[in-house]
């Protein structure tokens, strides 16, 4: 098992990794927490495939367990759906010394995690991630959330879970198009802050050398993470660095109101088109885009700017949540492996589009 440690002024926990934890997951979660009592979140897709297994190593354990499935989805991650979990914690006669257990991918998590710091004034959590998204991404950091229709992520906190485990195993049955989705952010790991992960990423050959090496690529991006998070907990500094391709990638994504592009499919034709735009003018060394299409492309991915009016895109971007009053930062690469923040007034974005 691989475990890496995080270390937050408030907090400290660990997240373990290893094929085929979920089979020994009750024994796993008895070694941190004593008492019995564990509410699993998790969605039908999940529960359908993994559910059995995860409640007889729980049963196995002696945990007394309930389980609560949502729609998978997006659409999921809404008030009304938090609502219908905490009345099914409640009935559970939940307590603030039990726990909830968040079982699936991001949605799960972030609606998992969000439900868990706001029911009792906050019960704590674990998280199991089930798709490579989650398992790099939103998993590790404390964000969670519920959307808006005004916008997605507009309600939430950072608020850490107890454990995090991680079986890549589970990755073999997420659909392709999703397994792609989260190569994206590890993509995105290797622009911003390692040369190599980007290098091994292009060297890897065919999708049994990618499942053989998935416990590596984890490790390495939830330590990035982790080293990030730990000196930025709150989003205010370098953890923005982590929105490479974001910022047209958002836009893209709201454009089309989350129905053409996953989220990483987005933020690589963010990453591209932004270093694109950067190559130009001489920020970035020459040759870096040439290389991020190749692995966008290798990865299954788009690249291409769509078919968007450029004020739309503008508009979009402008009303980004992570904005201050007149400005934005933008992630930029000086090369492949080193990225920096950029603030810029909110009226020049113009500038940096393709
Ligand atoms: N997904 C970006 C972050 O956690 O900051």
């Amino acid at each position: 098992m691989k475990t890496l440690e995080i270390r937050l002024s408030q907090k400290k926990y660990s997240i373990s990794i290893e094929k085929g934890i979920l089979g020994k997951i009750g024994e796993e979660i008895g070694k941190i927490y004593q008492n019995k009592k564990i509410a699993i979140i998790t969605d039908s897709n999940v529960e359908e495939l993994y559910g059995k297994k995860l409640i007889d190593s729980l049963s196995k354990n002696n945990f007394k367990t309930k389980t609560i499935v949502i729609e998978p989805g997006e659409k999921s991650k809404s008030l009304e759906t938090a609502k219908c979990i905490y009345e099914g914690l409640l009935d559970f006669e939940i307590t603030r010394s039990d726990m909830v257990l968040a079982f699936g991918g991001g949605v799960v998590g972030d609606i998992g995690g969000f439900v868990a710091s706001t029911l009792l004034r906050g019960i704590q959590f674990i998280q199991i991630p089930t798709s490579l998204l989650a398992q790099i991404d939103s998993s590790v950091g404390g964000k969670v959330a519920v959307n808006l229709p005004q916008g997605k992520n507009l309600v939430g906190s950072f608020y850490h879970p107890e454990a995090v485990f991680i079986d890549p195993e589970l990755l073999r049955t997420l659909d392709k198009r999703f397994l792609y989705d989260g190569l994206a952010e590890v993509i995105k790991y290797g622009c911003i802050k390692d040369r190599e992960l980007f290098d091994r990423l292009m060297e890897i050959e065919g999708q049994e050398e990618l499942f053989d090496s998935m416990e590596e690529i984890i490790l390495n991006c939830c330590s990035i993470k982790r080293d990030v998070v730990e000196r930025d907990e709150r989003d205010r500094g370098e953890r923005l660095l982590l929105n490479f391709g974001h910022t047209l990638g958002h836009a893209i994504e709201k454009y089309f109101e989350y129905n053409k592009y996953t989220h990483g499919e987005a933020v690589a034709i963010g990453m591209y088109n932004f270093t694109k735009k950067s190559e130009e003018m001489g920020i970035t060394e020459k040759g870096a885009t040439r290389l991020i299409k190749e692995i966008i492309l290798k990865y299954n991915l788009p690249y291409k700017m769509p078919d968007i009016d450029r004020d739309s895109i503008i508009k979009a971007i402008r009303l980004d949540k992570k904005n201050e009053s007149d400005n934005l930062s933008i992630v930029l690469l000086r090369e492949i492996g080193d990225s920096f923040i950029k603030k810029i007034n909110k009226d020049h974005i113009d500038l940096y589009l393709v």
